[in-house]
């Protein structure tokens, strides 16, 4: 496995592969490598190629600052996991290689947007799209593997890749789920043994009203998912919402709907979808 931190290194590696033909699967993370990110790796050992996996914490998408300096930076570990689990090239550049100009992002994408985690965050997604779009330039792969935890994230790349006409095709996977019912996420390594508890108790709750959204769909159970956060102590929620997945709007049913949710156990930021039908 090969750790490459310079563009213009990474660009003769890729150039000599494609001289061979060899095709390029790409996984963009931000580290803190978990079986989440190595389930997207094991997906694209079913596709033809080389697994080339970036870690870069991209500033441009924390529109806190707190958050970006927070963030868990894992590398060595990283490293050492990805070495055994059929990664052949890290891409890890630093701050100034992918952002020689400064930290600059562009709003490119507008479908998708004004919702969600756009509202909460704003700026994120530009972040992101900027982000990724020159990472896709750079390594320019076959194929992109995205997880559907971030779900709102992965509409709108797949918009981005769709606008730019890229010749990338998005392998879209479905998210790592630890038994409390919850998506992996590299911010709950830095759960305390109390906010692990009550991040806990969420999952209970999300998971009881879950079963009756599927059973017996009635808008007014995301209130009581709203309610019974709050009484175990979750003062901070951004959004408890149904929306149909291929539009991202509001839904009023469970046919082809998630549940979207985004909410705090103190500082750290709760995301998950779960699927209603
Ligand atoms: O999902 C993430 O980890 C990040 O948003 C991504 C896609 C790696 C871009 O920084």
């Amino acid at each position: 496995m090969q750790i490459v931190k310079k563009i213009s290194e990474i660009r003769e590696i890729l150039s000599d592969l494609d001289k061979n033909n060899s095709k390029i699967n790409l996984i963009p993370t931000m580290g803190n490598i978990h079986e989440g990110h190595l389930s997207l790796l094991k997906e694209a050992n079913k596709y033809e190629g080389i697994n080339v996996v970036s870690i870069f914490i991209n500033p441009t998408q924390f529109n806190d600052i707190k958050d970006f300096e927070n963030y868990p930076n894992t590398f060595d570990q990283d490293v050492n996991l990805l070495s055994k689990n059929n990664c052949e090239i890290i891409f890890a550049p630093n701050i100034n290689e992918m952002y020689p100009n400064g930290l600059e992002t562009k709003k490119t994408i507008f479908e998708y947007r004004e919702i969600l985690c756009d509202v909460f965050r704003p700026g994120h997604f530009d972040g992101v799209t900027t982000v990724v779009k020159m990472l896709l330039n750079i390594i320019k792969p076959s194929n992109v593997f995205l997880g559907e935890k971030d779900f709102q994230q992965l509409k709108i790349l797949e918009t981005l890749i769709i606008q730019n006409k890229l010749k990338t095709n998005l392998v879209k996977c479905s998210s790592i789920r630890s038994s409390n019912g919850m998506s992996l996420s590299s911010r709950y390594t830095k759960f305390s043994t109390k906010e692990k508890t009550q991040f806990e108790k969420c999952a209970q709750i999300i998971n009881k009203n879950l079963l009756d959204l599927i059973n017996s769909f009635d808008t007014k159970i995301l209130e009581n998912i709203k309610k019974e956060l709050q009484s175990i102590g979750i003062s901070k929620i951004d959004y408890c919402e149904v929306r149909e997945e291929n539009n991202l709007e509001i839904s009023n049913t469970n046919i082809n709907s998630r549940l979207f949710l985004a909410f705090y156990v103190n500082e750290i930021r709760i995301i998950d979808n779960f699927v209603l039908y």
